[in-house]
C-alpha cells in the first residue's frame, strides 16, 4: 500500500518532541508507485489494416514545441511490434467516464481481441497517421515515432505530435492517473500559479 499522503500529524504531540523523519524504507519494486505519471492515455496503433488500444501511463513530455513525448511500451504487448514496425500511434488521451474500459484494455492483447469491438470504442480517421483517433476521449494526439534508439534496451520510444486535438466542450477533464495495484486518482481541482512556461509565453 502506498502510505497515506499528508494531513496526518498528531494534534496531541507536542512538535519539539516528534522526530524531524518520519519516513520508513518503501520496497523498491513499488517505487514507480510514488512517482505518480500524468494522464493514462490509450495509444491505437494500426498494423495490417487492423487497429488496437493500449493504456499507457508511462510517459512524459520531452519538449514543448515541436511537443516530444517519451514513453515505455513492454516488449511483451501487441502494440510494442506494431509501433516499431508502422512508427506512428495516437495518444488518446480518456476521462474518468472510461476508467473501465481502460482496465478492460489491459487486461486483453490486440493479438487476441478487437478492443475497439469488445469495449465499444469508436475509431476516427485521423489527419496524419494511419491508427484512428478515439471519439470517446476528450484529447488526441497523432504521432510519429521520432526515436528507437533506447527501443531494444528499455522499450522506450521518443514521438514527435504532428496533431493534436481536443474537445473545447470539456473544460475541465477529470482524467485518471495511475497508481499502482488497481488505483487511479482522480485529477481534480485546478490551481492558478505564475509558471516558467506561462511566464515566457506571457499569459
Ligand atoms: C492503467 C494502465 C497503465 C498501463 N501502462 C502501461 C505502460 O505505460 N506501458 C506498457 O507497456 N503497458 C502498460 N499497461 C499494460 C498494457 O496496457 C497491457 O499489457 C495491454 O494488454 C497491452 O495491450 P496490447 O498487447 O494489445 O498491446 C498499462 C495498463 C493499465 C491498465
Amino acid at each position: 500500500m502506498i502510505p497515506a499522503r499528508g494531513g496526518d500529524d498528531d494534534p496531541g504531540t507536542k512538535r519539539e518532541t516528534q522526530s524531524p523523519m518520519k519516513k520508513i524504507t518503501f520496497s523498491l519494486s513499488e517505487v514507480y508507485r510514488l512517482l505518480e505519471p500524468g494522464p493514462v492515455v490509450l495509444v491505437t496503433t494500426t498494423r495490417a489494416g487492423r487497429a488496437n488500444v493500449m493504456p499507457m501511463s508511462w510517459h512524459l513530455m520531452m519538449e514543448f514545441e515541436p511537443p516530444l513525448v517519451g514513453c515505455v511500451v513492454s516488449n511483451r504487448n501487441y502494440s510494442f511490434a506494431s509501433l516499431k514496425a508502422t512508427r506512428e500511434c495516437v495518444i488518446n488521451i480518456p476521462t474518468v467516464e472510461l476508467a473501465e474500459t481502460v482496465v478492460a484494455c489491459g487486461n486483453s492483447s490486440g493479438r487476441r481481441v478487437d478492443k475497439f469491438m469488445a469495449f465499444g470504442l469508436t475509431p476516427v480517421a485521423a489527419a496524419c497517421v494511419k491508427a484512428p483517433l478515439i471519439a470517446e476521449c476528450y484529447a488526441s494526439l497523432e504521432c510519429k515515432v521520432r526515436d528507437v534508439k533506447l527501443a531494444a534496451q528499455y522499450n522506450f520510444f521518443i514521438l514527435e505530435v504532428v496533431q493534436a486535438w481536443v474537445d473545447p466542450a470539456r473544460k475541465r477533464p477529470r482524467t485518471i492517473h495511475y497508481q499502482g495495484e488497481g488505483e487511479f486518482m482522480v485529477a481534480g481541482r485546478t490551481l492558478h500559479l505564475p509558471s516558467p512556461k506561462t511566464s515566457l509565453s506571457g499569459k
